[in-house]
Parts: structure tokens; sequence; C-alpha cells
């Protein structure tokens, strides 16, 4: 049963990558203004999602209540939705959720009614404690089912965002248990190699993608530090391309001006975002080249020329075997200009060139 959310893949901001556990009430707010002040939020960037770490006890009537870290859920709420954004939350099936926090075990509906009352617009569902029961696809799917018809009961519009790191061919039923999106790797690290490995090899079965359910590579590091500038371009690029979710996880309050141009590219976000909902892929591989193509709604195709060598790299794109024919118009959406279709593009190491090319 749909929920009709995220006809196109979900953008915003998560607290894990930067804060983990170091996450209160005051950061949330203060980065819900920079999402505002930095022009992200009007660039498309809504959901404010706090991970692992918010959760305090439970009171004898069993509803579970937020850490002395964040005073009063409701008001949170109402904070992000008096400017325009939306409000994520986090929590496992198990007794206890990745970082030691409670679960939602035993309390699947109770939690999600209480989330509900505060208004909250997403849950992002993490497969953590209750090993000896998550073992099979068939328990996994169980749980998964469980919180997707709870959030569904509770009549509220929650995004419900499915992590269980791709395990049991979680593509082909997240969509059947009310899923938005769906975990396809373990945690992503700032670094190149781990973003390479996750972004060029692990994403997904790409025709599970398409509008209301979507692969999930997890959430970017841009602007965490770990990565050169033509890296997070990269980074962002195959997000783009595979039809990622967007979840900024970085410090938004303090961005560098890169930063904050690679991630509030419209051009690039359009890719993300494009109505069709098809998920690029590799078309060609070669001595450490790859190039990437993904259909768009109108009839034009975003094409990644990307290096993942050391060394630069000239790459000229063979428009007639991309099935573009001889003469596309193109478009170089980083440089934001057009460029002459025969152009040969200086790839830098680690880098990638994006075009939208219209035949
Ligand atoms: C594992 C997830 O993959 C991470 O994104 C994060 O949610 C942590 N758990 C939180 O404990």
């Amino acid at each position: 049963p749909s929920n009709g959310l995220a006809r196109t893949p979900p953008m915003g901001w998560s607290s894990w990558n930067k804060f983990a556990e170091a996450i209160d009430d005051k950061t949330v707010r203060e980065i819900a203004d920079a999402l505002v002040r930095s022009g992200l939020r009007d660039a498309g960037y809504v959901y404010v999602n706090i991970d692992d770490g918010w959760q305090g006890d439970r009171g004898p009537d069993g509803v579970l209540h937020p850490n002395v870290k964040f005073p009063d859920m409701k008001a949170l709420a109402d904070y992000v939705h008096a400017r325009g954004l939306k409000l994520g939350i986090y929590s496992s099936p198990g007794p206890k959720t990745c970082a030691g926090y409670a679960g939602s075990y035993g309390h699947v509906e109770q939690d999600a009614r209480t989330w509900a009352e505060w208004g909250v617009d997403y849950l992002k569902y993490d497969l953590c404690s209750g090993e000896g029961f998550y073992h099979t696809a068939e328990t996994v799917r169980a749980v998964y089912q469980q919180m997707g018809a709870a959030l569904n009961a509770t009549r509220r519009p929650i995004v419900y965002s499915l992590c269980e790191y791709g395990r049991f061919d979680v593509g082909a039923w997240g969509r059947d248990v009310g899923g938005n999106l769906w975990r396809t790797t373990g945690d992503i690290e700032d670094s190149y190699a781990s973003m390479a490995a996750i972004g060029f090899d692990k994403n997904g079965v790409p025709r599970h993608t398409g509008p209301g359910g979507w692969n999930d590579p997890d959430m970017l590091e841009v602007g965490n530090g770990g990565m050169t500038t033509e890296e997070y371009r990269t980074h962002i690029s195959l997000w783009a391309l595979m039809a990622a979710p967007l979840l900024m996880g970085n410090d938004a309050r303090s961005m560098t001006r890169d930063t904050l141009a690679l991630l509030g590219n419209a051009e690039v976000i359009a890719i993300d975002q494009d109505p069709l909902g098809r998920q690029g892929l590799p078309v060609r591989k070669r001595d450490g080249m790859e190039i990437w193509t993904r259909p768009l709604a109108d009839g034009s195709v975003a094409v990644g020329l990307f290096n993942r060598t050391d060394t630069p790299v000239a790459i000229t794109a063979d428009w007639p075997a991309l099935g573009l024919g001889d003469h596309p118009k193109v478009r170089d959406l980083w440089a934001h200009r057009s460029v002459a279709p025969n152009a040969a593009h200086m790839v830098p190491a680690h880098g990638v060139v994006l075009l939208r090319a219209k035949p």
C-alpha cells in the first residue's frame, strides 16, 4: 500500500554522519535555520532528520520519551515546520538501536502514534539488535511490514526509510511493506575509497527504483572534510545519476562556498529529482574511466564522464554510441555552460564531468 510520498528521491539533512550521538535540540534548530538561510531548503533539502541518539526511557504506560538533549519533540517539530521544513526521526525494530538506545520492539504501534502526535514526517528504521530473530528474509520483512502498517494507521504522511543494509533483496519487497527508500549497503565513510566502492558498484538493482520507492546508497558526506572538492563532486554526481536520496550529512551551519556550490547546484539536483525516476547505469568502463547515463523525462540524457584514476584524463563522449545522434545539444552542469558535442573533456583525477545532452 503506497503512502503516496517520495515521488522523487527524498532530500534533506541527517544528523548521523557528522554528529552521531552528539546531537541535541539546539543543533537541530540551528541546522533548520541554516538550511533556510543558505537557500538549500529552497533548492529542495526539506527533511531535517534526527538519527540515532534522541531516545530516553519509556514511561509506565510504555510511551517512549526523548532524552534530556531533546526536551520537547513537539515543540521542535513545530519549530522545523514553521520554517517550511519537515522533521525526521529514527528507531529500530529490535529492543535496542545500533547505538544502544531504546528500540521499538514490543511498542511498534505505540511508537508510530507517538511520532505522529509529535508531528514527525519521516522515519528511518534501522535493523539493530534482536539478532536472534532477524536472520531470515521472512522475519526481517515482517518487522518492516509491521512498522509500515503502523505508520499508515496513524494517517499522518510519514516517509518510511528501511535501513537493513540491502539484505534479503530488500528492493524487491521494500515497496510492498510501505517503504519509500531502502539502503543498499553498509555505512558510508567520509573517504574516496568508501564513497567510490558504494557509488560505482553497490547501488542496488536499478529497476527497483522509481517514483515512491528508491534505492538508498546512504547519506552524503559532502562537506565533512575527508575528500577533495573533486571527489565530493564525484559523490554528488553519482548520487544524482543513481536517483539516490540526497541527505546532507555535514554541519550545515558552517559550510564553505565549495560545499554550498556542490550541494546547491540546481542543474544537478534536477537530474537527481527527474520525474521519470529512472536510475542511471554505467554504459562503459575502461582503464579506470566510466561513462554513466541516465534517461530523463524530457527525452534528454544525463551523462557522467568519470575518472577513477590518479591522473587527469581527456574523455570525449561518443554520442551516436550513447544513442544521442551526431549533434546533440550538450550542457556541462558543473561549468554551467553549453559545450560543443565533440569537445574533449579534461576530467580531473577522481573527478567527473557531468553533462546533459538532448538529441
Ligand atoms: C547504522 C546506520 O547505517 C547509520 O546510518 C546510522 O543510522 C547508525 N546505524 C546509527 O546507530
